[in-house]
């Protein structure tokens, strides 16, 4: 099981603190697709660094399984991560001088005919098979986004993060990635950040942030189907 408990995380600047979270409290099991919905600012993001060990809470603790992130060290940490888990950040990351092909690829433990098989798949299944041989600059921010999808399955995962992976994705293409990432839950847990309710139609559970607190879980059925919702109140509180 991933999890945090009671876990907060303080940004100290001078004089000021900012709490990207507060006390979170949180389990997620495998086999699960979650979502995490909350206005900008709400410490979506933060609880994804928490939950994978990227970041220490500054108060609390997070694990996955038996593994208390703070009882190892950063080494281990790192090596957890990069054997268990895989990321979609934000902000695509790719390398410039290395093809989408390439990309995906080297995030194989082993680079071979297998591996490259798998992400030839991988890259089809996201309607990139056109873009193989094509170099990142040669890409939109949508298509970026899914090479990076694309390589956070290579390692065979039992956890992918995924921070807003749909946001600079047309609707078609914002449904593949997350059918394509809500598929994987039969291997694992799938956590996905999302301003999009649409997008968590089939998520087992929604975890709502504000301020940084946890304020709810709820089944994806009761979210509101019109994304902008969430904003129109400033409150995630009377969807
Ligand atoms: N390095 C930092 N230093 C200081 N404050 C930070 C830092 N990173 C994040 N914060 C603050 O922590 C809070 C939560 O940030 P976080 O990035 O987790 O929000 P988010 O819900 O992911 O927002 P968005 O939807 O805009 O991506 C915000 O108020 C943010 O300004
Ligand atoms: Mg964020």
């Amino acid at each position: 099981m991933l999890g945090c408990e009671r876990a907060s995380l303080a940004y100290t600047d001078g004089e000021r603190t900012t709490y990207a979270l507060r006390d979170v409290t949180v389990t997620l099991a495998p086999g699960r697709f979650y979502g995490i919905m909350g206005p900008s600012g709400s410490g979506k993001s933060s609880l994804l660094y928490v939950l994978s060990g990227l970041k220490p809470p500054t108060e609390g603790s997070a694990r996955f399984g038996g593994f208390v992130y703070n009882q190892h060290s950063s080494a281990d940490v790192t090596r957890l991560r990069r054997e268990k888990f895989g990321f979609v950040f934000q902000q695509p990351f790719l390398m410039s001088y290395l093809t989408v092909a390439e990309n995906v690829v080297l995030a194989a433990p082993q680079v071979d005919r297998a591996a490259r098989d798998k992400a030839a798949r991988f890259l089809d299944d996201l309607g990139l098979s056109d873009m193989i041989h094509k170099f990142p600059s040669q890409l939109s921010g949508g298509e970026k986004q899914r090479v990076s999808v694309a390589r956070a399955m290579m390692n065979d995962p039992e956890v992918i993060f995924a921070d807003e992976p749909t946001a600079s994705l047309d609707h078609a293409n914002g449904h593949r990635v997350v059918d394509t990432l809500a598929a994987w839950r039969t291997r694992g847990t799938v956590v996905v950040v999302t301003h999009d309710p649409e997008m968590l139609a089939d998520a087992d559970e929604v975890l709502l942030l504000r301020d940084g607190v946890l304020v709810e879980s709820r089944p994806p059925e009761s979210l509101p189907s019109e994304p902008k919702a969430l904003h129109r109140t400033g409150t995630v509180a009377p969807i």
